[in-house]
């Protein structure tokens, strides 16, 4: 089984959100059950150098509407786990950011047509068998692998979608039709919803299969799709949800390097020195719980209620301490600059993105506050129980899967169903009591460090997948 991931992150290479984790890890894994994976992405401006060196594959150009464009793509001989190419298009890709340019639209179609250039001009039996999209940017390469003139030697291969936001579709106007290779004028409702190219309603429609990441986020998806509910429903019958895992080998307690502190055998010591690392670092009290949020500082991940939760919950108890790191609105950014104000002795926010800091954080942490509107799987919740951690949750999407609720009985965390101060405020308080409790505090880590959030499992899901559409 060959298959080849296109995307447009890929940790380490280029990280936005999670979805950079997934296609960094699931090849791996795929390849580690006996498939050949690859991923193929942009050449974005990076010290690539610091991955090895490159070889170049293939060259190729075409009309993107008035441009002509070139572009090479790249072999990175030396990644481990999977093959790794790039595409390198001058004047597109060459930028510092990934996303939020005024010509996103030309970058992606460009992109997409580099990839579907280079596999028609390979040799039949060179060529996956697969090819699997992630997210809106690659949502035309269904449609254009399976209708554009130019590309009729790739009509069989069969392409998988994965779903990792469905509120980001990437529509644009009509009028930048002339962007796609010519096909059969009567395939244009393919790539249509509500008048507008929509590449991620055009994906669902024509990918032989499309997934989300967890199944309580397509469950979602069926009554609240951001405008898609009615498609999805519609196509509900080649869809699924797959959860996903984490890269395990990344995320070791026992050996990450980025960690200072490394689990032994004791999870509380683990924990406990962990911590006092970070509160040294940071000047608060190892003493008090530690409640840490890390994520983009988006509406969507409830980020705009984190300074009024953790600022009420702080005033009601003078016994509990904050830390936030991430970066996006800059209004939400204001006010979590203020909460530290505020709060200066139990409140610290690092308003930036930082691999390391995070890492050390999930460890040095008690409890990861999720308050997401929106969660399609969610990565962090798993992090943070692999360090030991505790999460408190919305119960949405991914989220809902992952973490059970605390009861007599088990349960890994802490679950809420309304963004609501006084809703949170309870939650909060109830783990408040448990960290007071040391002894129920350490069974809990101890069974969340022993969960298994590998990706063995999702990775199988995917290739049984791939397997039925090529039977
Ligand atoms: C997106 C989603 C997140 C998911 C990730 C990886 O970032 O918002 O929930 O975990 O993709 O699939």
């Amino acid at each position: 089984m060959h298959v080849l991931h296109i995307s447009y992150e890929c940790y380490p290479f280029a990280k936005v959100g999670g979805m950079a984790d997934v296609v960094g890890a699931l090849p791996k894994y795929q390849t580690a059950l006996d498939a050949r994976a690859s991923v193929v992405m942009p050449h974005f401006n990076r010290d690539w150098d610091q991955y090895g060196t490159l070889e170049s594959v293939f060259e190729g150009g075409f009309h993107l509407d008035w441009e002509y464009i070139r572009f090479v793509v790249l072999r990175h001989p030396e990644v481990e786990g999977f093959e790794l190419y790039s595409v390198g298009i001058p004047g597109k890709f060459d930028r510092p950011e990934i996303y939020s340019y005024r010509d996103d639209v030309q970058r992606s179609v460009a992109f997409q047509r580099a990839v579907l250039t280079w596999l028609s001009a390979m040799d039949a039996a060179t060529r996956p068998q697969v090819l699997h999209c992630h997210d809106h940017h690659t949502g035309l390469i269904p449609f254009m692998a399976a209708h554009a003139y130019e590309f009729a030697e790739l009509n069989r291969i069969a392409t998988c979608f994965t779903i990792h936001n469905a509120a980001y579709q990437g529509a644009f106007s009509w009028d930048l039709l002339r962007l796609l290779p010519a096909f059969h004028g009567d395939r244009s409702g393919l790539l249509d919803w509500n008048d507008a190219i929509n590449p991620l309603a055009s994906a669902i429609k024509c990918a032989w299969h499309f997934n989300t990441v967890s199944r309580g986020y397509l469950d979602e998806l069926f009554h609240s799709g951001h405008g898609l509910e009615g498609l999805i429903r519609s196509e509900a019958g080649k869809a699924s949800g797959i959860l996903n895992g984490i890269d395990t080998a990344v995320w070791d307690p026992a050996s990450d390097p980025l960690l200072e502190v490394h689990l032994k055998r004791s999870i509380d010591v683990f924990k406990r020195k962990s911590k006092a690392e970070v509160c040294a670092g940071t000047d608060l009290d190892p003493k008090l719980p530690i409640y840490l949020f890390i994520g983009r500082l988006a509406y969507e991940k409830g980020a705009d209620m984190l300074a009024s939760i953790l600022g009420d919950f702080m005033s009601h108890y003078d016994d509990v301490q904050c830390i936030v790191l991430g970066s996006g609105d800059p209004q939400i950014e204001n006010k979590l600059r203020h909460l530290e104000q505020f709060f200066h002795r139990r409140a610290r926010t690092f308003i930036m993105y930082n691999e390391t800091l995070a890492h050390r954080l999930y460890a040095g942490c008690d409890f990861l506050l999720m308050p997401s509107r929106v969660e399609p799987c969610g990565l962090n919740q798993m992090y943070c129980m692999r360090y030991g951690g505790i999460p408190i949750v919305r119960r949405i999407g991914g989220l809902r899967d992952t973490v059970e609720p605390l009861s007599e009985s088990g349960g890994n965390g802490y679950v809420f169903d309304h963004l609501e101060i006084n809703e949170v405020r309870n939650v909060l308080s109830a783990s408040r009591r448990l960290y007071q409790d040391g002894k129920q505090m350490s069974k809990v880590r101890q069974r969340n460090i022993s969960i298994d959030f590998s990706w063995e499992h999702s990775a199988k899901q995917y290739l049984d997948t791939y397997a039925s559409l090529l039977a």
